[in-house]
């Protein structure tokens, strides 16, 4: 078969099945610009069913790009709180205010205007052009890469590979069907060519895929190796006097940036952790406290460090540093990243 026939049937193979099965998604009641922007950038690192209830809460929310821009930071974290990854939310606040700002409150229509917001990539521009504005743009994230690389047997480092699929997934848009086609090859990769056991078998295009073909579709795409990532631990200090607690906020950049945290400080292995805690909360906010006994132990994951963090009541000796205190009852009102927000729910009042 010619490979000009070939991709026409798998454009008409697709499509076919994904009228038939595409999932019922928010985002797809939907050809709002706005709202399909945020429901792209929300699914960027996170699984479909984890953002359903957080895009729904945002669009209540902000049910505009100029309701987005109006709304202050803290506000637009606060909802974003727990999906993680939190410069997501910081891009689309900034990218939201130059759309308000100097671009008429209109989501930009091309690739270039789109590509020059904050937090818009090749993949994310592709996708609200093709889905929104039903222009001819691909799509390539890690689902399609996998799909394509399988259809037709690419090898290869995965980032070299790439520039070898995005031509490719640009050369298979149906003329006049492009948002249908890329929802499809993610549907696809969502549900049937998973990345263990695909679902070959109820695959609809099983006899034009070489992966299949070839009896391996499994050592498709090449995967790469899995870097170990370090492990960093920490000590934090929950100090409370009269019903508040002391807590600042990230840097506005960088990893969790504008979130709020209770102080806390990497540890190297030195032994008495508590007269640690106790100079750096005095070096760091100018307040003498004394370390009592231990809150608990929490962990979590990032993308590049796995975090313990050792938590500590501290009493207030003597001043009343430079830090902000909170009432506890307000705690839940700041945007607190996960491992922050499961001490909060432990702290009693003392
Ligand atoms: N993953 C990324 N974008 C998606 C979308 N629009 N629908 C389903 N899954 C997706």
């Amino acid at each position: 078969m010619g490979c000009i026939g070939r991709k026409t049937k798998i454009q008409k193979k697709l499509l076919h099945w994904f009228k038939q099965n595409k999932r019922d998604l928010p985002w797809r009641k939907t050809r709002d610009p706005y709202a399909i922007w945020v429901s792209e950038i929300m699914l960027q690192q996170t699984q479909v069913n984890t953002a359903i209830p957080y895009y729904n809460h945002f669009l209540k929310t902000f049910p505009t790009v100029r309701s987005l821009a109006r709304a202050n930071l803290s506000k637009v974290l606060k909802i974003w709180e727990g999906l993680g990854y939190y410069s997501r939310a910081r891009n689309l606040h900034q990218a939201s205010r130059i759309i308000a700002n100097h671009l008429k409150g209109k989501i930009p229509e091309t690739p270039k205007d789109l590509l020059s917001l904050p937090g818009i990539g090749r993949y994310t521009a592709g996708a609200i052009l093709s889905i929104a504005y039903n222009k001819e743009t691909p799509i390539l994230d890690g689902n399609v890469k996998r799909v394509l690389s399988r259809l037709f047997v690419v090898s290869g480092h995965p980032k070299k590979t790439e520039e070898f699929l995005w031509p490719l997934s640009e050369s298979l848009i149906p003329k006049g069907s492009p948002g249908a086609f890329n929802q499809a090859l993610m549907d696809l990769g969502s549900v049937i060519c998973t990345p263990k056991n695909p679902n070959c078998l109820g695959c609809p295009l099983k006899y034009f895929c070489q992966g299949y073909l070839s009896g391996k579709p499994g050592s498709y795409p090449v995967r790469s190796v899995k870097k170990k990532v370090p492990h960093i631990e920490a000590i934090a200090a929950v100090i409370q006097k009269d019903g508040k607690v002391l807590i600042r906020q990230r840097p506005p950049r960088g990893l969790l940036g504008g979130l709020w945290e209770f102080p806390n400080w990497p540890i190297d292995g030195g032994k008495n952790l508590k007269k640690y805690l106790r100079l750096k909360v005095k070096g760091n906010f100018g307040l003498k406290v004394k370390c009592k006994e231990p809150l608990g132990t929490f962990k979590q994951t990032y993308s590049h460090f796995k975090l313990t963090l050792h938590a500590y009541h501290c009493q207030v000796v003597d001043g009343i540093g430079n830090g902000k205190w909170v009432p506890i009852k307000n705690l839940p009102l700041l945007p607190l990243s996960k491992i922050h927000r499961k001490i909060a729910n432990t702290i009693v009042p003392k």
